[in-house]
């Protein structure tokens, strides 16, 4: 298009100034004044990297820009593999798929690290975001309730797949597991929280964030439980569970029947703990070590139990599952 190079020099230029300048993610120009982000829209990072799976997740990050809750949509993609053709096709592919008036960009993750999914970005423009995977379908229904929650508990993780950290009596010892009637830890798969913890994650907490953060390099696992452990340090409660009406997690098997998500009777968890896999099993076994480690740097254990799960209900007034009664939802804030 450009004919004359020095034009192109010229425009490209500053350009190059821009992405050099904001190339530490952390430097202060970088973190924006709480006070110019919006509350009544959320920006929506989803992690891409299987390029098999590109299909869906232009499927997924055009239904998030249908909703007008929805600011921006950042499909973040992690895998270093995929050629710059493919996603420059990609990018272009997204550019046409936004079904409303939020755009999706494509960022090209500085490296493979896992932490990278939390780097603060001056482009997110919300309080809120919406940390999501590539293969987790949810319906909008459920998208703006887990919305309406977060904004009553701004300070709070939010999210639809939990998990729980114990303390394994017979060997002392911190380890990581599901519980029927509690929970501790927010999956990334659909994870709503502040904008300012991706800040705090990745730039504050000194030498022992550092350490913590070079953990999850080193087990290339464990951010979100990380994550979860920022929060919980900070707002010293636990997350919060929304039961979402239809969820399709497409890379867990499992799910397509109840999910091993949200909080079900025992009976069917046990069958589920019995056939647990090898695979899972070391899984398991690998989120157990990066608890452990995470404590041991850290000298202390921030995780903390939340018991309830709030549904939406037909009404008006959302109904909260505590203690397994249903009870309005201003009861069930603690
Ligand atoms: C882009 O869209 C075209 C046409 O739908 C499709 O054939 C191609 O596979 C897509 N490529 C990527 C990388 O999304």
């Amino acid at each position: 298009m450009q004919k004359n190079p020095y034009l192109a020099l010229l425009i490209l230029w500053p350009l190059a100034l821009i992405s050099l300048s904001s190339s530490n993610p952390c430097d202060p120009t970088n973190q924006r004044d709480p006070r110019a982000l919006r509350s009544d829209q959320i920006t929506v990072l989803m992690n891409g990297y299987s390029e098999s799976r590109i299909p869906l997740l232009r499927s997924l990050a055009s239904t998030y820009t249908s909703s007008p809750l929805v600011s921006s949509v950042l499909v973040l993609w992690g895998n270093p593999s995929t050629s710059a053709q493919t996603l420059a096709r990609l990018a272009h592919n997204l550019s046409l798929s936004s079904f409303g008036p939020a755009p999706i960009s494509l960022v090209r993750q500085r490296s493979n690290s896992l932490n990278d999914r939390f780097l603060p970005r001056f482009s997110i423009g919300t309080h809120a975001v919406l940390i999501c995977d590539d293969d987790v379908e949810v319906d909008s229904r459920s998208f703006e309730f887990a919305f309406k929650v977060w904004r009553l508990n701004p300070d709070r993780l939010i999210g639809l797949f939990v998990r729980s950290h114990d303390m394994d009596l017979g060997a002392k010892q911190w380890i990581y597991t599901v519980h029927g009637d509690k929970y501790s830890i927010v999956l990334t798969k659909f994870m709503m929280l502040k904008s300012e913890y991706l800040w705090r994650y990745s730039c504050e907490g000194g030498a022992q964030m550092s350490e913590v953060r070079r953990t999850v390099d080193r087990m290339k696992n464990c951010e979100d439980i990380l994550m979860n452990f920022v929060v919980a340090d900070e707002v010293k409660a636990g997350p919060i569970l929304v039961g979402a009406e239809k969820v399709r997690d497409w890379g867990d098997a499992r799910n397509d029947g109840d999910g091993g998500r949200g909080l079900k009777d025992g009976e069917g968890r046990r069958v589920r703990e019995v056939g647990l896999s090898s695979r899972r099993r070391e899984h398991r076994k690998r989120r157990g070590d990066c608890l452990r480690e995470f404590h041991k740097v850290l000298g202390r254990m921030p995780l903390r139990y939340s018991y309830g799960k709030v549904v939406n209900s037909v009404g008006e007034q959302g109904l909260c599952l505590k203690g397994g009664k249903l009870v309005f939802c201003d009861q069930y804030r603690r």
